[in-house]
């Protein structure tokens, strides 16, 4: 069976850094909200400024325009086998995921962190235009301020800064919570330690899957 993937975690827990080694590592696709969400706001278009000010203030895409924004994309995961990073994260989401395409995951890989190094995966992470990511002292590129895989220049994302990281944290609390104890019930959740470098807690989230 085809390996359906939910990544769940507060900011910076990892999602993007672990989803993309687990699709490449088993031959899946990687659907990042977040990266979607910022490429639509890049391009200025409709649903792009309808999400900007959403983002900038830490609060979540309404549910209709991030279900909208996926579109065909989630019936091609669902049959295809996919690692979904960042969506779903509210039972909303989760309900539209299951009654519009049939998608019911087979994994939900939950990333503990403690706040106080989320705080500090923030302030060092790096990316570039089209979502490759770093930390300056954790995950450094060859070169600094340079991506390794396409040679862009690394900057910080407008939404990293101190107010807003307080923000995304209460909304995982208020609103993603809910959905892991929701998925709890069915027996899905992998709770793993994503404390240490990606190279330390990635052999943890591997296992996760495939126990
Ligand atoms: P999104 O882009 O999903 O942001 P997020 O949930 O806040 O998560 P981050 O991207 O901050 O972190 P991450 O967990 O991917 O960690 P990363 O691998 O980068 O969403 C942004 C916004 O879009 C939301 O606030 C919301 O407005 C909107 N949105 C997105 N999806 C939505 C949805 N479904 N519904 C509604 N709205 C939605 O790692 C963090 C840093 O730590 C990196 O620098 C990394 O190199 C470093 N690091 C250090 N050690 C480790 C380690 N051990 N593992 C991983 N990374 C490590």
């Amino acid at each position: 069976m085809k390996h359906r993937i939910i990544v769940i975690g507060p900011p910076a827990s990892g999602k993007g850094t672990h989803s993309e080694r687990l699709a490449d590592d088993l031959e899946l696709d990687h659907v990042a909200t977040g990266d979607l969400l910022r490429q639509h706001v890049a391009d200025h278009d409709e649903l792009g400024t309808k999400a900007e000010g959403f983002m900038a203030h830490g609060e979540l895409v309404p549910d209709d325009l991030v279900v909208q924004m996926l579109g065909e994309q989630l019936a091609e995961a669902a049959e295809a086998g996919v690692v979904l990073d960042g969506f779903p994260r509210t039972v909303a989401q989760a309900e539209a995921l299951r009654d519009e395409v049939g998608f019911e995951p087979t994994d939900v890989v939950v990333l503990e962190v403690p706040e106080e190094v989320l705080v500090d995966r923030i302030a060092g992470r790096r990316t570039c235009p089209d979502g490759h990511v770093y930390h300056v002292t954790a995950n450094p590129p060859a070169e600094e301020g340079i991506c390794d895989v396409d040679g862009k220049p690394l900057g910080q994302r407008p939404d990293d800064t101190p107010e807003t990281i307080r923000q995304r944290l209460a909304v995982y609390h208020r609103d993603t919570e809910p959905l892991v104890r929701r998925y709890d019930r069915q027996g899905v959740v992998s709770r793993v330690d994503g404390v240490g470098v990606p190279d330390e807690v990635y052999p943890r989230v591997r296992a996760a899957v495939d126990a």
